[in-house]
């Protein structure tokens, strides 16, 4: 009997390209995983805004590495929706076996996500989440508490300005519409509506990049010096805003004057807390690559992963942190 060539192509990527059939060409050779036909993961990355995900964009390249049996098509997304709902695209085009998305912002992939799940292709959600009317548009999300995390920060002001009756806040947001600002914004705004004391006399967003950070504190200090809290949602703005506060001779952290609450705790992160220039740090984990090959094993053994995970984290206070801390410190 003769076969089509387009026959025995659907019949080839049927049998490589598919989950299932990556499973059923494991199962057949007995081969060393770098020999066996590896499993196609797309993955949709937010972009290099900072530490934070250059440090999660490491953990995905080592994890879905040739040795381990994975073909990693990565592509950044530069902060743009549009660049992000294109790579979804792309990767439908080329029938890869699974996509994983870190998402920009909650909403508007519904549509790519809609045309990946008519294509058949599992996607798989991490860091951040999304707000989709049908639920059964991605397979699992894995990510960080991230209304948590700003409830761990409103927590700490409480305690430490227990004895002040005003507290003037000054709010350096993340990316608008992403679930880490949306969340951290969110446990500081009902922290402030239940602390009457507390103001958030400016606010602003600086995309998470140190560049940023420190231009909207340039304009903060131009508007209002009278700061005794910079909430900031992340390592890179604090950065950003310590060169802007140091330009200015405007004293912060260990030597008095304002204080600064700071998310991620990378590395860079800790140094600075230890050195008391963050007062508190929340931790936000990048290491997401095993967790999301967890879920694609399952996947690939016809199991069922849990829909929805949260990865454990803590909090550095600079009055409690040591240098082991920073030693531990993988990222
Ligand atoms: O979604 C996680 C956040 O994104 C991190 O806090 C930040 O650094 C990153 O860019």
């Amino acid at each position: 009997m003769k076969i089509s060539n387009t026959l025995l192509g659907l019949l080839l990527s049927a049998f490589f390209l598919t989950p299932q059939g990556a499973v059923a060409a494991d199962k057949k050779t007995k081969e060393a995983p770098s020999a066996r036909k590896s499993i196609v993961v797309g993955f949709s990355q937010v972009g290099a805004e900072s530490d934070w995900r250059r440090a999660n964009t490491r953990s995905m390249r080592e994890t879905f590495s040739k040795d381990n049996g994975y073909t990693l098509i990565l592509r950044d997304a530069q902060q743009k929706q549009d660049k992000q709902t294109a790579a979804i695209r792309e990767f439908i085009r080329a029938k890869v076996n699974y996509i994983v998305l870190a998402p920009i912002a909650e909403q508007g992939l519904d549509e790519a996500l809609r045309e990946a799940k008519n294509a058949g292709i599992p996607v798989i959600i991490v860091d951040r989440m999304i707000q989709a009317a049908d639920e059964d548009l991605f397979v699992a999300w894995v990510g960080a508490d991230f209304r948590k995390e700003g409830d761990a920060a409103v927590a700490w002001m409480e305690k430490t300005f227990a004895d002040k009756k005003d507290l003037t806040i000054a709010h350096l947001q993340g990316t608008m519409g992403s679930s880490a600002q949306l969340g951290r914004s969110e446990g500081l705004r009902e922290g402030a509506a239940k602390n009457p004391g507390w103001k958030i006399l400016l606010s602003d967003s600086g995309e998470f990049t140190q560049v940023k950070g420190k231009e909207i504190m340039q304009r903060f200090l131009s508007e209002n010096r009278n700061i005794d809290v910079l909430y900031c949602e992340n390592d890179n703005m604090a950065f950003g805003a310590m060169e802007a506060l140091e330009d200015a001779r405007v004293p912060y952290g260990r030597s008095g004057g304002l204080k600064i609450i700071s998310f991620d705790a990378t590395r860079a992160g800790l140094e600075q807390t230890l050195a008391g220039n963050i007062s508190y740090n929340v931790e936000c984990n990048p290491l997401h690559g095993p967790r999301v090959e967890k879920i694609i094993r399952e996947l690939q053994n016809g199991g069922k992963p849990h829909k929805i995970a949260y990865v454990d984290e803590t909090a550095f206070d600079a009055a409690t942190i040591s240098k082991a801390d920073i030693d531990a410190r993988a990222y």
